[in-house]
C-alpha cells in the first residue's frame, strides 16, 4: 500500500483537537475549573485517537493521546541534573526561624530581604525539561526524579501521564513572557488523599498490604515500569522553580510562581510574601489549620528569599541554599499504651488485628484504635499486650502502630498475643493460603462477612445508600430482616420504622435511598458483589467493555483479559465468582428486584480488537511506547511475553529472545512498516 496522503482537513482537525484537549486539560487539572463534561472530553479524545490511528504519519509524542504510554524498555536510565537538586535546612520552632532570618539579613548585607512562604508538599521532587518544538513552543523532553541530587532517574514516560504537567508550552506564551524554548521546571509530585485512599482500597481488595503514606505511594508510582498504572493513579505536580540555562530564572521567587502558572503549570495557590517572623508564623498557623482540608499532604512550610540578587549573595552550603528553609510541622504521631488486641473480620473473611489503645490526642483527634495490619506485622514488631507504641496518623488514613517504644519511662508489656486460630465472630477455622499474609475465616455464612458485605454494598463509592450504617445493619441482621444484599430491596417503610431509634422519616428516607440505588449502574453493582480484586477502576473498565452483566458473566478468560488492567489472576477471580451457583442466584435476585445491570459500552476503535502484540528490539521511527499506543488506540493489546496466543510479534533491530521464541512457536513477525500497514488496512 502506498503511503497515505493526509488531507489538509484531517491535519487541521487533528491539530484543532489537540489544542482543544490541551486547553480542557489545563482547565480541569490545573485550574480545577472544567468547562465541558467528562463524557464530552472522552468523546473528543476518542476522535483524536481514531484519527491518529488512521494516520500514523500525524503521530506526535506531545499529543494528549500519548499521556497513557506503553512500557519503557527496561528499568530507568539515569541522567545528570542540569544543576544539583539540593535539599533544605529545617527549622522546628519560631526561635529557629528568627535565627535564620537574622543570618539572612546579615549575609544579605543591605540587599532587599522579603520571603515567599509556600506550603511544603509531602511528595517527591521532580525536574521537567522542555526543549524546542517545531511550532516555536517548547515540548516536554525529559522528566527526572531527584535521585541522589546529582543524577536522577529518567521517568519521562510516567511523567507524561500526569495531567497537570503540560506536554507543550505554546510559542506565543513563551514569547510574551520572554522565555526561551529550552527551560526546566522543578516541583513536587504528590498523590492526593483521594487517590491514595482509592489505591489502598484496591490493594486491600487484591490482598496486598496497604501503601504506608501518599509520599511513598507517589514515589513508588513514579518508579513503576507500567505507565498505564501511573496514569490511573492520578499524581499531580506542583511547580515551584524555573531554570533557564541551568540557572534560576532571575526575576525572583514570587514572579517565578506567577510565571509558572502562566506557562500552564499547577502552582500551589497558598503562597504569600512575608517580611517578619510574625508574618511567617501567621502563615504557618494558617497552613496547619488548613492542613486537613487541602486534599493532599503537607509536612511544613517553605520560606524562600524572594529577590534573585539576594539569593545569589547568600549562596549555598554543601547541601542546601542559605536563602531557603523548611519549617517542619511536628509529626502527627503519639505514644500510647496497648491495652488489648482485637481481631476484626472483613467482608472477604480477612482477619485484621487492631490495637486497642489508651486514648491519645494526635493531630486534632483522639485515637483509641490503630491497625496492626496482619499477624506477621505483630511478630515483626515483637508486640506484647501492655507495650507502649508509637502511633501515626496521616491525612484521612486509619491510624497505625509503627513501632514499639521501650525506655526507662516505657516498660515492656508482659503478655504475648496469640493470633486466633478460630474466627472471633463465628468460631470457624481460620486459614492462611499459601503465599498470602492474611488469615481468613473459611465459613461462607460467617455473620461478620454478611454484615461487612451489607456495609460495603451501601458505601458511597459502591451503591451509595445513605443511612445504611452499622447500627441499622446490625439490627437488620439480628431481626433476620435480611439474609443478603438482595433482601434490602424488599424492605418496607413499616418494617424499618420498627427498628430502634428509627422514626418513620428515616425509614422513608432509607427506602428511597435503596430504591434510588437500583439505578447505580453496572460498575457499582459489580463492586457491590464483592468479587475479589475487582475495585472501583476495574469495575468501571469491565462495565464499559461488556455493557451488561450477562455479557460479563459469560465472558471467557481471554475476553476478560482483553480489558485494560485485567490479567489472568483477575480474570480467574471473576470466572470463579460467576461459576458459583449462589453468586449467580444473587445476581438474579438483584435483577428481579429491579437493579439495573447495564452500562454504556465504550465505543472504542476496534480495528485490532482481539489481537495481541509483543514488541521487541528498536523500531526505525517509532519508540516502543509510541508503537504500543497505536496498537492500544486501535483496540489491540500489547503484552510483554510471547506465547502461542500472541497474534503478532513486532520486531526491530537487535530483537532478542522474543523473536526466537516467535519463530519457534510460528507466531507471525512484522517489522514497523508491517505494523503501520496493519493499522491502516484494517481501518
Ligand atoms: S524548594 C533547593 N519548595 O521538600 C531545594 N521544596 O525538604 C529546595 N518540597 O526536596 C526545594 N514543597 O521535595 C521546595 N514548596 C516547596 C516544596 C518543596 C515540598 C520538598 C522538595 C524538597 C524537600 C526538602
Amino acid at each position: 500500500m502506498s503511503e497515505t496522503r493526509t488531507s489538509v482537513a484531517v491535519r487541521e482537525r487533528v491539530e484543532a483537537l489537540r489544542e482543544d484537549l490541551r486547553r480542557h486539560e489545563h482547565l480541569y487539572y490545573v485550574l480545577d475549573a472544567p468547562e465541558i463534561s467528562d463524557a464530552e472530553y472522552d468523546a473528543r479524545m476518542n476522535e483524536l485517537r481514531k484519527l491518529e490511528a488512521a494516520h500514523p504519519e500525524l503521530h506526535s509524542a506531545d499529543s494528549p493521546t500519548q499521556r497513557v504510554g506503553g512500557k519503557p524498555a527496561e528499568g530507568f536510565k539515569k541522567a545528570q541534573h542540569s544543576r544539583p537538586m539540593l535539599s533544605l535546612d529545617n527549622a522546628y520552632s519560631p526561635e529557629e526561624l528568627a535565627d535564620w532570618d537574622r543570618r539572612v539579613h546579615e549575609l544579605a548585607d543591605g540587599l532587599p530581604v522579603a520571603y515567599v512562604a509556600e506550603l511544603k508538599m509531602d511528595g517527591l521532587s521532580v525536574a521537567l525539561r522542555y526543549g524546542p518544538a517545531s511550532h516555536g513552543g517548547a515540548r516536554l523532553e525529559m522528566g527526572l526524579t531527584r535521585g541522589d541530587g546529582q543524577t536522577g532517574e529518567d521517568v519521562t514516560t510516567n511523567i507524561r501521564t500526569i495531567r497537570s504537567v503540560p506536554l507543550t508550552i505554546p510559542g506565543p506564551v513563551l514569547k510574551k513572557l520572554d522565555l526561551p524554548q529550552s527551560l526546566e521546571v522543578r516541583g513536587e509530585a504528590v498523590m492526593s488523599a483521594a487517590a491514595f485512599a482509592r489505591l489502598n482500597e484496591e490493594r486491600e481488595q487484591q490482598g496486598l498490604p496497604p501503601a504506608v503514606n501518599p509520599r511513598n505511594a507517589a514515589a513508588g508510582t513514579l518508579r513503576t515500569l507500567e505507565p498505564s498504572i501511573v496514569a490511573t493513579r492520578r499524581l499531580d505536580v506542583y511547580a515551584y522553580f524555573l531554570l533557564v540555562d541551568g540557572e534560576y530564572w532571575p526575576r525572583g521567587q514570587r514572579a517565578t510562581l506567577d510565571v509558572l502558572a502562566a506557562l500552564g503549570f499547577r502552582v500551589n495557590p497558598h503562597r504569600r510574601l512575608v517580611q517578619t517572623v510574625e508574618q511567617m508564623t501567621a502563615f504557618i498557623d494558617d497552613a496547619e489549620a488548613k492542613r486537613e482540608t487541602l486534599g493532599y499532604e503537607i509536612d511544613g512550610v517553605v520560606l524562600k528569599v524572594d529577590a534573585h540578587a539576594t539569593q545569589l549573595r547568600l549562596g549555598y552550603t554543601g547541601r542546601a541554599p542559605r536563602w531557603a528553609i523548611a519549617y517542619k510541622f511536628t509529626a502527627r504521631a503519639g505514644t500510647t499504651k496497648v491495652h488489648n488486641i482485637t481481631v476484626q473480620v472483613g467482608r472477604t473473611g480477612k482477619l485484621t488485628p487492631v490495637a486497642e489503645l489508651e486514648p491519645v490526642f494526635i493531630g486534632g483527634t483522639t485515637v483509641s484504635r490503630a491497625t496492626l495490619h496482619n499477624a506477621d506485622f505483630i511478630e515483626r514488631l515483637g508486640l506484647k499486650l501492655g507495650d507502649w507504641v508509637k502511633v501515626e496518623r496521616g491525612g484521612d488514613v486509619i491510624p497505625k502502630v509503627v513501632e514499639v517504644v521501650h525506655d526507662a519511662d516505657h516498660p515492656r508489656g508482659k503478655h504475648s498475643f496469640h493470633f486466633p486460630t478460630e474466627c472471633p465472630e463465628c468460631g470457624s477455622t481460620v486459614v492462611r493460603a499459601e503465599g498470602e499474609v492474611d488469615f481468613r475465616c473459611v465459613n461462607a455464612d460467617c455473620p461478620a462477612k454478611l454484615r461487612e458485605s451489607l456495609l460495603h454494598f451501601g458505601r458511597r463509592e459502591v451503591m451509595n445508600i445513605e443511612g445504611l450504617g452499622e447500627a441499622v445493619v446490625q439490627q437488620l441482621l439480628e431481626r433476620k430482616m435480611v439474609r443478603g444484599v438482595a433482601d434490602l430491596y424488599k424492605l418496607t417503610v413499616e418494617e424499618l420504622a420498627g427498628l430502634e431509634r428509627f422514626a418513620e422519616k428515616s425509614a422513608t428516607a432509607l427506602v428511597e435511598q435503596i430504591e434510588r440505588s437500583k439505578k447505580a449502574g453496572l460498575a457499582r453493582v459489580l463492586m457491590g458483589l464483592g468479587i475479589r480484586f475487582v475495585g472501583e477502576r476495574t469495575a468501571e473498565l469491565l462495565a464499559e467493555e461488556f455493557g451488561s452483566m450477562d455479557a460479563l458473566m459469560t465472558a471467557s478468560a481471554d475476553e476478560l483479559e482483553r480489558v485494560e488492567e485485567v490479567g489472568p489472576r483477575i480474570a480467574e477471580a471473576i470466572r470463579e465468582f460467576f461459576a458459583q451457583e449462589k453468586n449467580r442466584a444473587l445476581v438474579e435476585h438483584l435483577r428481579a428486584a429491579g437493579v439495573e445491570m447495564t452500562a454504556e459500552k465504550k465505543k472504542r476503535s476496534t480495528q485490532l480488537a482481539g489481537l495481541t502484540f509483543v514488541l521487541t528490539g528498536t523500531l526505525p521511527t517509532m519508540t516502543r511506547d509510541e508503537a504500543e499506543a497505536h496498537i492500544v488506540a486501535a483496540g489491540g493489546k500489547a503484552v510483554g511475553s510471547v506465547s502461542k496466543k500472541t497474534s503478532y510479534v513486532v520486531a526491530g533491530t537487535e530483537a532478542g529472545s522474543k523473536l526466537d521464541k516467535a519463530r519457534a512457536l510460528g507466531v507471525p513477525v512484522l517489522d514497523e512498516a508491517g505494523l503501520l500497514k496493519l493499522l491502516q488496512n484494517t481501518e
